[in-house]
């Protein structure tokens, strides 16, 4: 049996699909997922690319079973320039601890030091303390706690009340 992490592939969505509400079932929001396999295929690997993603793909006679992912894409600070989100990060509980997940974020990291990017930057539920921990063993900052910033988000009718208030020509 090996595990390599290698870049995903548009054939490698199912596999995605079930890591994603794994991560889903961990944080107990599994109910909130609305992602469909057609939707990740179009907006991963289609004309225009929404994000990118690593997998770990454990390889054994012969057959291939995905066992972890890391989900990222870029987005840009005013202050610093190229950053990069993780978006989702997990491994199969079977096989934590073995120095997958520390692999696949390496992947991500290694993509910002390459492009240039001044920072990888992730949300963690606050109750998700073993995650937390991991973060902050690898030098990771708490931005809430350190400088208070809060996540916000727009959605729903609030939305769109909004973008129709619109005034672009
Ligand atoms: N389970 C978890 N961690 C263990 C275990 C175990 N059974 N046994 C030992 N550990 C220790 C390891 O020694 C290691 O310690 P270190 O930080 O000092 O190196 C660490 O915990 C795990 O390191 P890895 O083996 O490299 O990472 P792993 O393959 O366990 O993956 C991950 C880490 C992705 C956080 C995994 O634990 C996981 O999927 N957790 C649940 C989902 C989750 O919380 N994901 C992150 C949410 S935040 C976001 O998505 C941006």
């Amino acid at each position: 049996m090996s595990i390599i992490v290698r870049e995903a592939l548009q054939t490698d969505c199912q596999g995605i699909m079930d890591l994603i509400m794994g991560l889903a079932v961990y944080e107990k929001m599994e109910d909130k997922v609305k992602m469909k396999l057609e939707t990740l295929q179009e907006d991963g690997f289609g004309n225009e690319k929404y994000f990118k993603c690593f997998v770990a793909d454990r390889q054994e006679n012969g057959a291939s079973k995905l066992i972890g992912y890391a989900l990222y894409y870029f987005t840009y600070s005013t202050w610093e320039g190229k950053c990069i989100y993780m978006e989702d990060f997990y491994v199969s509980p079977e096989y934590r601890g073995k120095g997958v997940g520390s692999r696949l974020m390496g992947s991500v990291c290694k993509i910002a030091v390459e492009k240039k990017c001044a920072r990888v930057q992730f949300s963690v539920l606050g109750g998700n303390k073993p995650s937390i921990d991991f973060y902050k063993r690898r030098g990771a900052i708490d931005m809430t706690e350190v400088e208070d910033w809060h996540l916000f988000r727009l959605t729903g009718s609030a939305l769109e009340k909004l973008a129709a208030n619109s005034n672009t020509v």
